[in-house]
């Protein structure tokens, strides 16, 4: 989400006549977007703001802005640790950035002592609908995430989000399908569909239709897109995960066999003191359903350890849901205590050490599992959508349809195409291989 809005305010800049530098050092204009998820992410954004404030004693010229849900979450109380901060722009108002910026720049030529800051941590009807521009570079585009709705009612008892992103509010159907439309024609081949809570999408705007619940029905539009050859989205909720969204697997091959989860706790105890409205077994059902719609379905999912009372059979019960599901991917969180929501308020906090150790039991898990998947694809050969160079661009890169990073030799024009490649190594998180003539899919003896 946060990677979106920061490209779509540089597509804004763009359309200002701003030029994007390749490094910070040269910068006249840096602008931080930030997270507020734990408090680790606000220590780092800060950090990093007070480093490069010191700019300002050598180019009189710089500013610098802190913008999205840190801003919104402290506003011009982060003023107090960090007094030369030129902006500080919250997550409803990315538009007005060029604005501001003009303005800041043209007070300071015409010799206006500006001495205040400017702070805009508003609400702003409608701004579900102003993250949609998209860089207009030379290089050419393959993926995309597009934004379908802002915001978050759900009141997680551990989550900021509701405070840093407001009320949830989703874009109408058309403007999002216009903008997929763009992208193919721009060349894109596939589409992030984006959201703080995805399966609620349009349910206070659009009815469902045969059963068929409104963000299905946007997947459905998507997927009839030419050109739109993979379709992903993140993050749904358990709760809205229907039979409806299961069944759209059987039916509709550009959704891809991976699904983000969000499981949280295993334990229906913490479920409930999370707020979370489904218990473990719920959970479990709805993966079950997929693998039976998709065998081939990767997994992924958000886990916090040591949310407050997690008990050790809580964490057991964690455990066992974690190993049951199989999981590919993971984010593993400590707990972080969010001032401002219900659970930082609750007794029983789980000593620092407890959740490194869970943290650390699940993450072994996870490796094992990784490292087994990828064993299990050596030889065989994997439609891959190639992206661009690797990092140290004498290679490409580019995923799978159930994401996994692929590394292997190609020629330019092969970027954007879909092309089968046979694994012949593999690593943890990697998997290396060959381009080949013969078809996707087949396994091919090793
Ligand atoms: N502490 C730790 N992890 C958190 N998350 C959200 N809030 C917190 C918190 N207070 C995690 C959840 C969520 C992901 C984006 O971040 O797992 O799904």
């Amino acid at each position: 989400m946060n990677e979106r809005d920061s490209e779509a305010v540089a597509a804004m800049l763009r359309a200002r006549g701003y030029r994007i530098v390749d490094s910070e050092h040269d910068c006249d204009v840096l602008l931080l977007n930030t997270c507020s998820v734990r408090d680790a992410a606000e220590q780092k954004a800060i950090g990093k703001a007070g480093h490069v404030a010191a700019r300002h004693r050598k180019n009189p010229d710089f500013v610098l802005g802190i913008l999205g849900c840190m801003a919104q979450n402290r506003g011009a109380e982060l003023l107090d640790k960090l007094p030369d901060v030129d902006l500080i722009v919250g997550t409803q108002k990315f538009h007005q950035v060029p604005d501001y910026l003009d303005n800041l720049r043209a007070a300071r030529e015409a010799g206006v002592p500006i001495a205040e800051t400017i702070v805009d941590i508003g609400e702003e009807a409608g701004s579900q609908n102003t993250i949609r521009d998209h860089l207009d570079t030379e290089e050419k585009q393959v993926t995309a995430f597009v934004s379908i709705q802002q915001g978050c009612n759900m009141d997680c008892h551990f989550c900021i989000v509701p405070k840093t992103r407001g009320d949830e509010r989703s874009r109408p159907m058309e403007d999002i399908v216009a903008e997929c439309r763009q992208l193919a024609a721009k060349g894109v081949k596939e589409i992030t569909l984006l959201g703080q809570i995805v399966t609620s999408y349009g349910r206070r705007d659009y009815v469902h239709t045969g059963g068929v619940s409104p963000f299905v029905q946007l997947i459905e539009k998507v997927h009839e897109i030419d050109g739109i050859e993979r379709i992903r989205f993140t993050s749904p909720h358990p709760r809205g995960f229907k039979d409806d969204l299961v069944e759209a697997y059987g039916r509709l091959p550009k959704l891809c066999e991976y699904v983000h989860l969000p499981m949280q706790s295993g334990s229906d105890r913490i479920l409930k003191a999370m707020n979370r409205p489904y218990s473990s077994a719920r959970y479990k059902e709805i993966v079950d359903a997929l693998r039976a719609v998709r065998p081939d379905m990767y997994f992924s999912t958000d886990i916090i350890v040591g949310f407050p009372g997690e008990a050790e059979e809580d964490f057991e019960q964690t455990r066992a849901l974690f190993e049951a599901c199989n999981y590919d991917m993971a984010y593993i969180f400590k707990y972080s205590i969010r001032s401002g929501t219900v659970a930082a308020d609750l007794g029983d906090q789980i000593p620092d050490e407890v959740k490194e150790h869970r943290n650390q039991v699940l993450l072994d898990i996870l490796r094992k599992n990784s490292e087994r998947r990828n064993a299990s694809l050596l030889g065989t050969v994997e439609e891959v959508l190639v992206e661009g160079p690797d990092k140290t661009g004498q290679r490409f890169t580019g995923r799978t349809r159930g994401n996994r990073v692929c590394i292997f030799d190609a020629h330019p024009r092969l970027v954007g195409q879909l092309v089968p490649l046979r694994i012949d190594r593999v690593s943890v998180s990697s998997l290396y291989g060959e381009l080949v003539l013969s078809g996707v899919g087949e396994t091919v003896d090793a």
